[in-house]
């Protein structure tokens, strides 16, 4: 089956064998008692190499429950998360304004841990249920998943378990989250001075949609790269060098550069190939101007880090997951 309109980056793949997810009934068959060679959501944040040996599994189950008529909701795992969180706000239960207009899946979104404009998913989540491979169905606590910066047990963990639904809690009313000068510039552009949720989120939308580029008209899996931390000392140094280098502050000892910044002050932002390349308004963004491959975008990703590396000293990960990942040591790029 071609993964081609299954990856937010429109590259081209074949899976060997594929097995759409309808009904947690399936995952007592067979195939289940090990892992699947890849659990495909929304395909958001990965950078599919041409063939994708082995079981492919599509999670495609949707829906919302909620019960309780308060603010606790249970998702399936294969729900578009975008459209979760505009139910969430038409009913009345706001919380994750911050965080529209994410693509990808439920099931995908503790896995990364997916955060922006000051939110992380996981400040919400209050149970994560799994199927365990070999095992059966289990519910992790908040806890349980230990939540980081795009980071949690599901990624360092990958072939332990599948995601089936996950638990939100909106009951509580929290403040608003505007500590991103972005959210408050657009809104003092807008001339709301007491802002609602929605109106939040109508602003976070318009800086997406002024730096974030639409996959479906050009393919890209967003940030590419996670925004590095880097020791203090580090920190201190470059500066000297580059006193308008943005930072957030993480602790004592570290500090988290924008990988955005390093790049495009590197020279990289707009560059690339007619195939691949930086886009033009947010460089940590690599987009898929037509026609690229995997290995286009694994090629110019490591002249990426190459420079940003020779620049800054600073290295790069990759926040995109490659599959299948050991492809790049036989390309030897
Ligand atoms: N910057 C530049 N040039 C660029 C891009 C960025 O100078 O080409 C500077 C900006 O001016 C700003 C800083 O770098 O001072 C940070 O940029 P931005 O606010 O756009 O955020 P980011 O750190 O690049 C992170 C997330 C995004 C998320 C935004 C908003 C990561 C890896 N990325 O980006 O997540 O939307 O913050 O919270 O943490 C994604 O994961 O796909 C994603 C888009």
């Amino acid at each position: 089956v071609r993964l081609d309109r299954f990856n937010t980056f429109g590259l081209p793949a074949t899976a060997e064998r594929y097995l759409p997810l309808l009904h947690p009934d399936q995952l007592t068959g067979p195939e289940f008692q090990r892992a699947p060679d890849l659990v495909l959501g929304g395909g958001s944040n990965l950078l599919l190499m041409e063939k994708v040996p082995g079981l492919t599994v599509h999670v495609l189950m949707s829906g919302i429950e909620w019960s309780d008529g308060k603010g606790r909701f249970r998702v399936a795992a294969g729900t578009d998360w975008n459209q979760f969180v505009r139910y969430t706000l038409e009913i009345g239960f706001p919380g994750l304004e911050n965080l529209i207009l994410i693509p990808g899946t439920i099931g995908a979104s503790p896995v990364q841990n997916i955060g922006a404009y000051g939110a992380e998913v996981s400040e919400f989540i209050t149970a994560v249920h799994a199927w365990e491979y070999g095992s059966g169905p289990v519910v992790l606590s908040p806890d349980d998943c230990r939540f980081g910066y795009r980071d949690s047990r599901f990624k360092h963990e990958p072939d332990r378990f599948l995601i089936t639904a996950v638990d939100f809690d909106l009951s509580e009313r929290r403040p608003l989250k505007m500590e991103y000068g972005a959210i408050t510039g657009e809104l003092a552009r807008q001339g709301i001075t007491d802002p609602t949720p929605a109106d939040v989120a109508n602003a976070v939308t318009n800086i997406r949609r002024s730096k974030l580029p639409d996959w479906f008209f050009l393919g890209n899996s967003g940030s590419f790269f996670k925004n590095p931390v880097v020791d203090r000392g580090v920190y201190d140094r470059l500066l000297d060098e580059f006193p308008d280098l943005p930072s957030y502050p993480i602790d004592d000892q570290s500090v988290k550069l924008p990988a955005g910044w390093l790049i495009d002050r590197a020279g990289l932002r707009g560059s690339g190939t007619s195939r691949v390349g930086s886009y033009e308004k947010q460089a940590l963004v690599l987009v898929n101007r037509g026609g690229a491959r995997g290995s286009d975008v694994l090629s110019f990703s490591r002249n990426v880090q190459r420079t940003v590396r020779e620049k800054f000293g600073v290295e790069l990960e990759p926040e995109v997951r490659q599959v299948p990942a050991q492809v790049a040591a036989q390309l030897s790029l």
